[in-house]
């Protein structure tokens, strides 16, 4: 498939990201490591990871890969990353049930990624989780994002411990503050 490059969302450290068009029109991002990155398997990283991710039906659907190249291709996921969500009108609006529900998500794909050993190292500050909405379910759903520095370790997976701590427990934590006052949960 042909793609044509639509813009440039992010120009990371080490990679940048496109938004980009195939010739039906369709749109999709690419992950493309920058040239001047001395991380040159990222893309094989990422890849690898989000293939994985995606057997247990997590992350953006991952649809070409080219590590000569050093980029991936994968689903376009519309919508804020979790840490800016929670300061946006719609989480403003939503109810405690609502809420309660897009953070049972989130948790069910850490336990998910943890029973296959896939620890995704960066869950804690909430960049790489983006929130969505599905249109006709009209629900409100988070996909982890960013697979590239994920690691497979066998016993000693730490999404669940790291989400919930970036979800609730974490004493600065302005995410984990949001969440509790919007649940009426207090430290002790
Ligand atoms: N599949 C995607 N759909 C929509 N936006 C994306 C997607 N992948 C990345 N982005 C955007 O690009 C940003 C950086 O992507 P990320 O994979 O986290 O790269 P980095 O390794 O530079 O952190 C994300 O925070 C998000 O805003
Ligand atoms: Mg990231």
């Amino acid at each position: 498939m042909n793609y044509k490059k639509i813009k440039k969302i992010v120009k990371g450290w080490s990679s940048n990201i496109w938004l980009i068009k195939n010739d039906e029109g369709k749109i999709f991002v690419k992950k493309e490591v920058r040239e001047k990155s001395n991380r040159k398997n990222l893309a094989e990283r990422e890849g690898k990871m989000l293939a994985l991710a995606n057997s247990i039906k997590i992350g953006p659907k991952l649809i070409e890969t080219n590590y000569e190249k050093n980029f991936v291709i994968m689903e376009y996921i519309v919508g804020k990353k979790f840490l800016e969500f929670v300061f946006s009108k719609e989480f403003e609006k939503m109810n405690k049930k609502e809420v309660y529900d897009l953070i049972k998500e989130l948790l069910r794909q850490g336990i998910a990624l943890d029973e296959i050993g896939l620890r995704h190292n960066q869950l804690q500050i909430g960049k790489n989780i983006l929130v969505t909405k599905k249109i006709l379910k009209k629900k409100i759903i988070p996909i982890i994002i960013d697979f590239e520095k994920s690691s497979l370790i066998k016993g000693k997976e730490k999404n669940f411990g790291q989400l919930t701590s970036f979800l609730f427990y974490n004493p600065n934590g302005v995410v984990a503050k949001k969440i509790r006052t919007k649940l009426n949960l207090t430290l002790n």
